[in-house]
């Protein structure tokens, strides 16, 4: 598949010498656990299956009715805490969300306000799974334009009350929850300076040795919309007609999909990882949206990264689309897995369809 947005790569003199890192990361999963024997109980599925054709065992679901900046709040208390910072530190807030507590003000907004915050911006931005990665990359910009200090990156969404609960292809598939990192700057060599939206600060220099985001890359195409999604929206308002048909609920070609992300997630990974002058075996990590187990060593095998680089927790929580990667760092990072030096790179793909890559060191 052919990015609809190609990558740019910006100069060295083009941006300040500023690189940014994840100072703190933090999640939240509802308490409410969903194994895999819920859905034997009413659907023509089995736990066997899920767990061979996804790998999930168990997913978290919320009350229904609950606002996605109430799974945020923890999570984000709990980033910026393990940054060694108060609310008062932050600079703004980025959200990436598809299920927003309404639709408008943002949920980035709310978050503030649960926060306490009472200066800085907040925003929300939608690029459903890949939503973490579009937020950590804008984020990454802002810094490196020196318009912030501190920012809170989170992922959030609520796919439980989004699936058709008779869906056996969708409903088995997501969980909700909510993760977050803080984004810092940190001053760095001239030489080594220099990344943008999408770019590399100066591929082989001393940046790729020094702590923060290395390189990114975002792409999209919008001529996929339909592999998955949500329809209603103000080009289809609800009517009992469309409620009947589910237009508010998720429609997705399962197999298509696969296939779209194991292509685009290998193509993105590889090209993050030339243009940063770094190769798979420099790798401590591969950390990549938690869809399913499948895709997941599909793209690990098609990269040649040994399994025990690819970290997996889709089979606790589901897949909990923009949630997923801030989890699977916070949750990584909580238990030991990733150490200070660690080269890493990020990965997602998701609704849209949108897809892209970090590669970072911890
Ligand atoms: N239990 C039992 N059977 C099922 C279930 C289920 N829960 N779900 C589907 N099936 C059936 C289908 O009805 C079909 O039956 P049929 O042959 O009689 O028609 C059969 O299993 C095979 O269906 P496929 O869709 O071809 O099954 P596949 O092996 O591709 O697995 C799945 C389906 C798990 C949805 C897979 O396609 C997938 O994971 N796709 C990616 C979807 C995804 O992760 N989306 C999230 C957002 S995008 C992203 O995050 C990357």
């Amino acid at each position: 598949m052919e990015p609809a947005v190609k990558t740019v790569q910006k100069s060295a003199a083009q941006t300040s010498p500023t690189q940014s890192y994840i100072s703190g990361a933090g999640m939240y999963v509802p308490d409410k656990v969903v194994p895999n024997s819920y859905f034997e109980s009413y659907l023509d599925t089995s736990d066997e299956w899920i767990r061979e054709r996804t790998g999930i065992r168990e997913r978290r679901w919320t009350e229904f009715g609950t606002g996605a900046s109430v799974l945020a709040e923890p999570a984000a208390r709990k980033a910026i805490a393990a940054a060694g910072l108060s609310v008062a530190d932050i600079d703004g807030i980025v959200v990436a969300t598809v299920t927003p507590d309404c639709t408008f003000p943002s949920t980035a907004c709310f978050l503030q306000s649960r926060l306490g915050m009472t200066r800085g911006f907040a925003f929300d931005l939608n690029a459903v799974c890949s939503g973490f990665i579009y937020a950590l990359v804008t984020a990454d910009a802002l810094i490196a334009a020196g318009r912030a200090k501190h920012l809170l990156v989170v992922g959030v969404d609520i796919f439980s009350h989004l699936v058709d609960r008779n869906d056996r292809s969708t409903c088995v598939l997501f969980g909700d929850g909510a993760g977050a990192v803080v984004l810092s700057s940190t001053k760095l060599l001239p030489a080594a300076a220099g990344a943008g939206l999408n770019g590399t600060r100066a591929a082989g220099s001393s940046h790729v040795e020094a702590r923060g985001i290395i390189a990114t890359e975002i792409h999209s195409d919008g001529s996929q919309s339909e592999i998955l999604c949500v329809a209603n929206g103000s080009a289809k308002p609800l009517t009992p007609e469309r409620i009947a048909a589910g237009d508010h609920l998720v429609k997705m070609a399962g197999r298509e999909v696969f296939k779209q992300a194991v292509r685009a997630l290998a193509a993105v990974s590889e090209s993050v990882l030339n243009s940063a002058g770094v190769t798979v075996a420099d790798l401590d990590y591969y950390v990549s949206h938690q869809a399913n187990k499948r895709i997941l060593l599909a793209v690990g095998k098609q990269l040649e990264i040994p399994e025990e680089k690819v970290l997996i927790n889709v089979d606790k929580y589901g897949n909990t689309s923009a949630a997923s990667l801030p989890i699977l760092i916070a949750e990584s990072a909580e238990n030991g897995t990733l150490k200070k030096g660690d080269l890493i790179m990020l990965s997602a793909f998701g609704g849209g369809v949108t897809w892209g890559a970090i590669l970072l060191r911890w």
